[in-house]
């Protein structure tokens, strides 16, 4: 049988989840599902990102000590496994000394043997929100774009990974598609920055500036720099450094954000060569999500809580929105009217009231015989899972959603033509329960609690088909009152 290890980026724990997040780990969640559903055996993983310098001084900003602070923010990411109804197989956290350091230091030692490890005095500018070193082209009257705070002048001695050995074969591994790089305009973008050499990493930060992290094997004076330790989570939570890793290692598919590529592009398969380990399979870089047009932050309030809109609107809706609203790797914006105009037209006018109506129907016949789709409905289902299929394994979800929505519409003019409301032709609407039976299957990866409340309703025994009126899938909601 075939295996699937999915992953999400770890979240820092220096702050509370918001909607952006939610569309990775939906991504993530939707092909975990998706996978299951092919029949592959697949593991989920996703978890938070504790140690280093962001969050140690969040921590005491808090008035917190680190280890108490990171327990309460990794408990609200977990707590998201519910109303997001994500089906991740572990929660992964680096705070973990048993099932995360020893992995960490597994591979610093593997590094070391293999002399790419090396002692050196540094001068740099690190941005702590980066957790990396940055150069003055990356500011812009001297601070960081993205983080809108001058960089650190930091001078000391640390460890630093050779990874400018391993260019030529990233490039390689990225150029032939061992490692496919998606969308490919982020590949490009990769080769490109590939083509100007990589320079050595600092790998290391030296433990009286930073205490905050995992120990230096052998070298207690310096922690391991917290993106070596984030990485390598792929790897501990399969288990690594103990061989039942292989079991799940290579990853078939890193879902990441596009502020991260760098690190999971250049870095980590340069990590993974030279401890010898296959480089992960593909790496799925989304892009980001503004809230009503602007940039999420605290200080604008507008930050949203991704349980919240599930109160507001339903899992469901936020799903839908989040994987059909957002075309594959780019940028999308949050919008509740954006979000009300989807869920009352694609949603409850859309898939909610092809259901109803199958569903009344068949409600008053009773017991009904199961038939055969007539041809035209086969070529309808059968061309949908085609493209269903493909469109997933080019992981445009946007535009399976778009195709599953077709094959509704399909749906909805079959009733028409027939009017079996009229005719009470008992083949029709059996073959009407059969179709939405099926589309339940096809949305169940996206929209895992109507499909279920779908095939609730429906009862199968032997030939005999059943279905009992379904309460409103999508109900109007009061929302915001
Ligand atoms: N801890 C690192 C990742 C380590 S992975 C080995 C990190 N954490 S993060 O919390 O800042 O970001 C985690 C993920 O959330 C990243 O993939 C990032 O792109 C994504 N997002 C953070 N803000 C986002 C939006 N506003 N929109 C979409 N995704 C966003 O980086």
């Amino acid at each position: 049988m075939e295996k699937r290890y999915v992953t999400t980026a770890i979240y820092y724990a220096n702050g509370a989840p918001h909607i952006g997040h939610a569309l990775e780990l939906v991504q993530a969640d939707a092909y975990a599902r998706w996978y299951r559903q092919q029949g592959a055996r697949t593991f989920f993983q996703t978890g938070t990102d504790e140690h280093g310098a962001k969050i140690a001084r969040a921590a005491e900003k808090a008035g917190m000590p680190p280890q108490q602070f990171v327990d309460s923010i990794a408990a609200q990411f977990a707590a998201l496994k519910e109303p997001l109804m994500l089906s991740w197989d572990r929660f992964f956290r680096t705070t973990d000394r048993v099932a995360h350091w020893p992995g960490v230091q597994e591979i610093w030692r593997k590094l070391e043997e293999r002399g790419d490890i090396y002692r050196r005095k540094y001068r740099g500018l690190y941005c702590v929100g980066h957790e990396a070193f940055v150069t003055e082209k990356d500011l812009v009257d001297g601070k960081c774009v993205d983080h809108g705070e001058a960089p650190e002048i930091i001078e000391e001695e640390n460890y630093f990974f050779r990874l400018s050995r391993y260019g030529k074969e990233i490039q390689r591994a990225i150029a032939s598609d061992e490692m496919r790089i998606l969308p490919a305009g982020r590949k490009e973008e990769m080769l490109a920055f590939l083509s100007r050499g990589l320079e050595d990493v600092s790998f290391s930060r030296p433990r009286k500036d930073l205490a905050w992290g995992i120990p230096v094997p052998g070298d207690e004076s310096q922690t391991i720099y917290v993106w070596a330790d984030a990485l390598t989570n792929y790897l501990s939570g399969v288990g690594y450094p103990r061989e039942e890793f292989r079991e799940w290692w290579p990853a078939d598919i890193h879902f990441i954000g596009k502020d991260i590529l760098r690190f999971h592009a250049l870095i980590w398969p340069g990590i993974l060569i030279a401890a010898g380990l296959p480089l992960p399979r593909n790496i799925f870089v989304h892009g980001f999500l503004t809230v009503e047009g602007k940039k999420m932050s605290k200080t604008l309030g507008n930050v949203i809580h991704p349980a919240k809109l599930v109160e507001e609107y339903g899992v469901d809706a936020v799903r839908y929105y989040l994987l059909r609203s957002v075309p594959s790797g780019e940028d999308g914006d949050v919008s509740k009217e954006r979000l009300q105009h989807l869920l009352k037209g694609e949603l409850a006018d859309g898939l909610g009231n092809f259901a109803s109506r199958v569903c009344a129907l068949a409600g008053r016949e009773g017991t009904l015989k199961v038939e055969k789709l007539d041809a035209s409905l086969k070529k309808i289902l059968d061309n949908t899972r085609k493209e269903v299929a493909a469109k997933m394994n080019q992981f445009q979800i946007h535009e399976a959603l778009g195709i599953i929505w077709k094959a509704i519409q399909e749906g909805d003019i079959y009733i028409n033509r027939n009017a079996p409301w009229k005719s009470r032709d008992k083949k029709v609407i059996a073959m009407l329960v059969v179709l939405l039976s099926e589309i339940a299957q096809l949305v169940a990866p996206f929209l895992p609690k109507t499909s279920a409340s779908i095939r609730a309703a429906i009862h199968l025994d032997g030939d005999a088909l059943t279905a009992k009126p379904l309460a409103p899938l999508f109900p109007k909601r009061n929302a915001g009152e």
